[in-house]
């Protein structure tokens, strides 16, 4: 056995899942206790397991098959300790007292935080708390600072691209405009990869915002070139240009108003520009459900296994990362409060619209 700096460590999985949690979670444990006779606390549901004090004692067999599981082992929860300040009338603590009370009480060295934005921001919160935090990049967005990639990425795209697939040969039979809405808040990264991989002919992402006429635009002059039918990839935080001028409270406001996805507005609008048929496909939770791939499955192994290293060398208030091809880690203060975007000299948005792709701008 290696030596290590930490004996007992706690490991969650926090906010919303994505392929490659139990890959992540079986890399991180299986290197703990093979190399260095670590114990390992799962602790249920996220944050909020840690703050109700649900925990066990995993062991190898609990690792054992879960490798291409999808979802997470430990379950989750979308927590967030740090925006929750009334104490506990039972127990009299707030949030932070009690996961700072729990990780004293189970005898934690530390804890690894499996998880996107919220997630590593937290941990962030709780390593200035006095807590040993690792975290590990988790999201199918890829929009977390501080890494080139996230586990969970490729497979929401290789689910993204098997639908625009499909919908490529009913759009096509039909002379339809296909409009597919896939995830993606902030950030355009799984819109633009799945666009791009699909052959969309038109992709919109949160980062450049839409203006309809563009679009129809480029829409009628496929259809005078003999092409009736064309694939529309829109990111559910693609937003119009006349929206850019909004400050976020009345963008926020307008957008809660509208009881349908933005996949509907930007069909209707297009029906009312061009009069060509139109129907909306929105993927949702397809694209977070599943197997991993086995990208996602390296992927996830990679940073588990570097998780538990950085646990053995007692490296502490860092994220696992892959920059530029490196693996490595990052502090969490780089990464927490954070939105990577898709930067406007991205090598695959410059090839997408090399080759032909309408952004909508
Ligand atoms: O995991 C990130 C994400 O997939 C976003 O793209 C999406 O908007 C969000 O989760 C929705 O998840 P939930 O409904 O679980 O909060």
């Amino acid at each position: 056995m290696k030596k290590s700096a930490v004996k007992t460590f706690g490991i969650l999985t926090s906010g919303g899942d994505a392929p490659g949690l139990n890959a992540a979670i079986r890399g991180v444990a299986r290197t703990a206790i093979d190399k260095y006779d670590m114990k390992v606390i799962g602790i249920q549901d996220g944050y909020r397991g840690l703050m109700q004090g649900r925990c066990r004692e995993l062991k190898p067999e609990d690792f054992s098959g879960i490798l291409m599981r999808g979802g997470t082992i430990l379950g989750t929860s979308r927590e967030k300790p740090f925006k929750n300040p009334v104490k506990d009338p039972e127990t009299g603590r707030t949030a932070v007292e009690s996961i700072k009370y729990y990780y004293k009480e189970w005898g934690l060295d530390a804890l690894v935080v499996i998880g996107g934005n919220g997630t590593n921001s937290t941990g962030a919160l709780l390593q200035e708390e006095g807590l040993n935090i690792i975290g590990l990049p988790k999201t199918i967005d890829n929009d977390l600072a501080g890494t080139d990639i996230t586990f969970g990425f490729h497979t929401a795209v290789d689910v993204a691209t098997e639908a625009i697939d499909r919908l490529h040969t009913t759009a096509h039979s039909h002379n339809r405009i296909m409009i597919i809405e896939v995830m993606g808040h902030k950030a355009g990264w799984l819109a633009l990869y799945a666009g791009v991989a699909g052959g969309g002919d038109v992709i919109l992402i949160p980062e450049i915002p839409y203006k309809i006429e563009s679009i129809a635009k480029h829409l009628q002059k496929r259809k005078e070139a003999g092409k009736a039918f064309s694939i529309v990839v829109v990111a559910e935080g693609a937003l119009s240009e006349s929206e850019t001028d909004m400050d976020k409270k009345t963008f926020k406001q307008s957008r809660n108003a509208m009881s349908y996805s933005i996949a509907y507005r930007v069909a209707h609008e297009l029906e009312a520009a061009t009069g060509l048929e139109s129907r909306v496909t929105v993927l949702g939770y397809l694209q977070r459900g599943g197997t991993p791939s086995p990208y996602d499955r390296i992927l996830a192994t990679q940073f588990g296994v570097e998780a538990a290293h950085m646990l053995a060398r007692g490296e502490f208030g860092a994220m696992t990362a892959f920059v530029k091809g490196a693996l490595t880690s990052v502090p969490l203060k780089i990464v927490a409060g954070k939105t990577k975007k898709v930067p406007m000299d991205d090598s695959v948005l410059l090839c997408g619209r090399a080759a032909g792709t309408c952004f909508g701008e």
